[in-house]
């Protein structure tokens, strides 16, 4: 029997003011995070092209030079119980920060959202990108990088644990006997923790995905440490095929580590194209997005990135070479590395990043990027791509208007959904409840019994 070959993932980072700071300027953009028919308009046509998700970055603060899809932006577990009844087939993640929520409440929220959406949400686990965002919390400051992956460890276990708090067939409803649920499956979990207290149960049964997809970004060693602990598809940044070939063997290796399927981690680096009819097309698009871009903006995006405030740095100098940032380290390696390999100056990288936000930008035909991300996925620098469109709808549209029937005509990409669940869609198991596991001291205990 003929194997089918190995067909890419598919998501795209809805940034709906554009991924590129000035992509809301070009005359046929529309602008606005806060423009819920743009939002649902690019949601139905990522389904129509059968994309695995699209998904919502956020942030916990704003501030008047911020980029525009982030100064002003909807709540997104808010938008996306919307977007689930707008949608049957896609899946839906949704960025939320282990820094500056609770893990009851959060449990909560997705718990419902799966529920609402069929099984179709995915949690972008961050630490918190932005430290500006403790003064929102009445905290003195953003806490240290290793403690905000403490922290997160914890959160993620207590989630776990909450979402577990209910066996799969406690819920009796019975009229007969008035039972509603059974109380004998429905458990506290008393976690007692470093960072955290939390009695439970969960006052919502298990989501019907056992535990929505985890996503994941980090690109620190500790961040790539828990990629590979609990990720389930993790966004790369890498602008080089044989940085991005080698990140995805670390992550793979380290997820065998922890005792884990490395085929259940999806890693898709970040892909932003530019497409046009012709090569000159795209060029002159690129150019005229590139022309749009304040370089004040691109500087601050910049310096973002790097963790490091470049303004004052001469821009015809080589980029310059600083210690990786604590916030977004793997930004702050991958361009360093990319301004070394091409010897960028720094008005060079200030301006590629401007345009490209510090992901991979493609410019040219559906061809040429299809051709592109053929390479890339042949070669193992990932199991697929998240896209960021530089603006919205049209450069969304014209992706998957006519870059992805490229891919599906190679067989790269699929033609109909299969599965109901985003895990089905995705390929990854549906975590079983601990009831159902064999715990090793249980196996022990029975081994000892038998004896
Ligand atoms: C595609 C992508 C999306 C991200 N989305 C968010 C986000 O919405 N909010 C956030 O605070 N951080 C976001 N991040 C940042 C990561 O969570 C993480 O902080 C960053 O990749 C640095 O990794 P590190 O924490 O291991 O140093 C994103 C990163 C990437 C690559």
């Amino acid at each position: 029997m003929a194997t089918q070959q190995p067909q890419m993932h598919l998501g795209v980072l809805l940034l709906a003011a554009g991924n590129v700071v000035s992509g809301w300027r070009l005359p046929e953009a529309q602008a606005g995070a806060q423009n819920f028919p743009l939002i649902k308009q690019v949601v139905e046509k990522a389904e129509r092209a059968k994309l695995d998700f699209i998904f919502l970055a956020d942030g916990l603060n704003s501030f008047p030079g911020m980029h525009p899809s982030m100064v002003l932006r909807f709540e997104p577990l808010t938008l996306l119980g919307a977007l689930a009844l707008c949608t049957k087939q896609i899946g839906l993640g949704v960025t939320a920060s282990t820094t500056y929520t609770e893990p009851y409440n959060l449990a909560r929220m997705l718990a419902s959202l799966d529920h609402l959406s069929g099984g179709r949400m995915a949690w972008n686990i961050v630490t918190g990108a932005f430290p500006e965002a403790a003064a929102n919390f009445g905290r003195e400051k953003h806490p240290a990088h290793e403690e905000r992956y403490a922290i997160a460890e914890e959160f993620v276990e207590v989630v776990k644990g909450l979402w577990d708090s209910w066996e799969e067939d406690s819920l009796i409803m019975e009229k007969a006997s008035g039972k509603f649920v059974d109380a004998t499956k429905m458990h506290e979990l008393n976690h007692h923790g470093k960072f955290y207290d939390v009695k439970g149960p969960l006052n919502i049964t298990r989501p019907p995905q056992g535990y929505p997809v985890f996503m994941q970004a980090g690109a620190s060693d500790t961040g790539v440490n828990f990629a590979a602990k609990y990720a389930e598809i993790v966004f790369a940044i890498h602008q080089n095929k044989d940085t991005a070939v080698a990140f995805v063997r670390r992550l793979r290796d380290a997820a065998v580590k922890h005792g884990r399927n490395p085929s259940h981690v999806k890693i898709l680096p970040g892909l932003c194209a530019i497409v046009g009819s012709t090569e000159a097309e795209a060029k002159a698009k690129l150019a005229e997005i590139g022309a749009l871009t304040d370089p004040v903006y691109a500087m601050k995006i910049l310096s973002e990135r790097m963790g490091h405030d470049l303004s004052s740095y001469p821009l015809d100098s080589p980029a310059p070479e600083l210690p990786p940032s604590s916030i977004m380290q793997g930004h702050a390696i991958t361009l360093a590395e990319t301004a070394r390999r091409r010897n960028m100056t720094l008005r060079e990288l200030r301006d590629y990043v401007g345009v490209s936000l510090g992901y991979r930008l493609v410019v040219g035909t559906p061809e040429q990027i299809a051709d592109e991300m053929e390479d890339w996925f042949k070669a193992g620098a990932g199991d697929g791509f998240n896209l960021l469109p530089p603006w919205f709808p049209g450069a969304f549209d014209t992706f998957a208007d006519h870059v992805v029937p490229v891919l599906q005509k190679r067989g790269l990409f699929r033609t109909e959904y299969t599965g109901h669940t985003m895990r089905e869609m995705l390929g990854i198991p549906r975590p079983e409840h601990p009831a159902k596991r064999v715990s090793p001291n249980e196996k022990r205990a029975s081994a000892a019994s038998l004896a």
